[in-house]
């Protein structure tokens, strides 16, 4: 499949941007005085406009409460229709180093090909050795990502709107890194996410499958966080008791893919602005977000593990070669939740070899 529709050709709508451009300058004038004594911010105007666009596309392709009941889901598991996917975004700024992992996880699953999407984006001023198979012409068009800066919100919107343009059969949009690695196999994946879930929103007598996503309010720092941009400065659009912490990885439903980049509170005008002190923005705009939109629609836990045990200048712990072992892979599945956890980080890179050892045995056995 060609992703070629999805670069920004000016034969399109050609007035689109301009009339952007125009309806933007207003507020380039008021949040300035807010931004110029502050480092200057990381987003261009230009990469800020192309945003624009490609969210306003892919807002405005799908509605805005797009319901997913579950008697239309059951349908479309049917054999005669075809069978909605799961869009898998991986968002780098290095070689997919586990490439040959994944590979193995989406040929392994029954009819898989059929069931998934993959989207990339890779920080375009980093080289990067294209993984090939299943990843062959799967880049999105990309910008520059930096670490602790809002760079990275913009890259998940820009993998949500793409995957959400590509395919109207993508109904999970689940991020990924470079350094995450499965834990199950895809058809157990697949069916937790469509299949598992199912039982519990019954009970609670919801109709529509629920987001897997961290939302909380309990960190020390989080009042830390809010201030790192100046006093007030998120005030009006996210006042502090509305302010989330969360994974910045995740599952989403389809229609908060579509609320993250229709964000109809203009939240990302604030969470945009540089932090004066170290913050997170990517652990707090989409929690954040989410909880205002659609707090029951939530599961308001990961489905990816982390282990943040020692945890060094913001990094989690890192696994490396001689902690592998069938019992790691057990132990890190464990969740205090409804769901096992179906991903992991952080893997060091020469993980892969130990990793494709136990890939038939213990991973993708479930
Ligand atoms: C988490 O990391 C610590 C080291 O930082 C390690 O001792 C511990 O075993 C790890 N926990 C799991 C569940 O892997
Ligand atoms: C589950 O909860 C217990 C008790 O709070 C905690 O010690 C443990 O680390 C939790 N396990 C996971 C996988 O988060
Ligand atoms: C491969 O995994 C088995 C256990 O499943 C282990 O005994 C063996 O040492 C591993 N080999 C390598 C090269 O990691």
């Amino acid at each position: 499949m060609s992703l070629s529709m999805f670069t920004f050709s000016s034969s399109a709508s050609p007035w689109v941007p301009t009339l952007v451009l125009l309806l933007s300058l207003p507020l380039l004038f008021l949040l300035a005085p807010r931004i110029l004594p502050l480092r200057p911010v990381p987003i261009s105007l230009h990469d800020e406009l192309d945003d624009i666009s490609l969210f306003h596309r892919a807002a405005a392709d799908s509605p805005p409460h797009q319901h997913q009941p579950l008697s239309s889901a059951k349908s479309r598991l049917g054999s005669t229709n075809p069978k909605p996917k799961i869009a898998f975004l991986f968002l780098t700024n290095s070689d997919l180093h586990f490439a040959p992992l994944w590979e193995q996880f989406f040929s392994n699953g029954s009819q898989s090909t059929n069931r998934y999407n993959i989207y990339i984006h890779a920080d375009p001023t980093v080289k990067i050795n294209p993984p090939g198979g299943v990843f062959t012409d799967r880049f999105i068009p990309a910008k520059r990502t930096r670490r602790s800066s809002a760079t990275l919100i913009a890259a998940a919107r820009r993998l949500l709107a793409t995957a959400l343009l590509d395919d109207s059969r993508n109904a999970f949009f689940a991020l990924l890194s470079q350094h995450c690695i499965p834990l199950h196999s895809f058809d157990f994946v697949y069916n937790t996410l469509f299949h598992r879930s199912i039982p519990e929103l019954a009970q609670l007598g919801s109709l529509q499958y629920r987001s897997f996503i961290e939302i909380s309010s309990k960190e020390w720092y989080l009042l830390l966080r809010y201030d790192a941009r100046g006093k007030n400065a998120m005030l009006p659009e996210v006042p502090f008791e509305h302010f989330r912490f969360g994974s910045q990885f995740f599952v989403l439903t389809r229609r908060h893919a579509v609320a993250v980049v229709r964000d109809r509170r203009q939240m990302w005008r604030k969470f945009r602005l540089p932090c004066i002190f170290s913050c997170y923005p990517e652990e707090h705009y989409f929690p954040t977000l989410l909880s205002m939109e659609d707090p029951e629609g939530c599961t308001h836990y990961t489905l990816t593990r982390v282990n943040w045990t020692d945890c060094n200048d913001g990094h989690p712990h890192t696994y490396r070669p001689p902690e592998l072992s069938p019992e790691l892979i057990y132990k890190l599945r464990q969740s205090n939740f409804t769901h096992p956890y179906l991903f992991a980080r952080k893997f060091s890179p020469d993980c892969l070899t130990p990793l494709l050892n136990i890939s038939d045995s213990v991973i993708f056995r479930d």
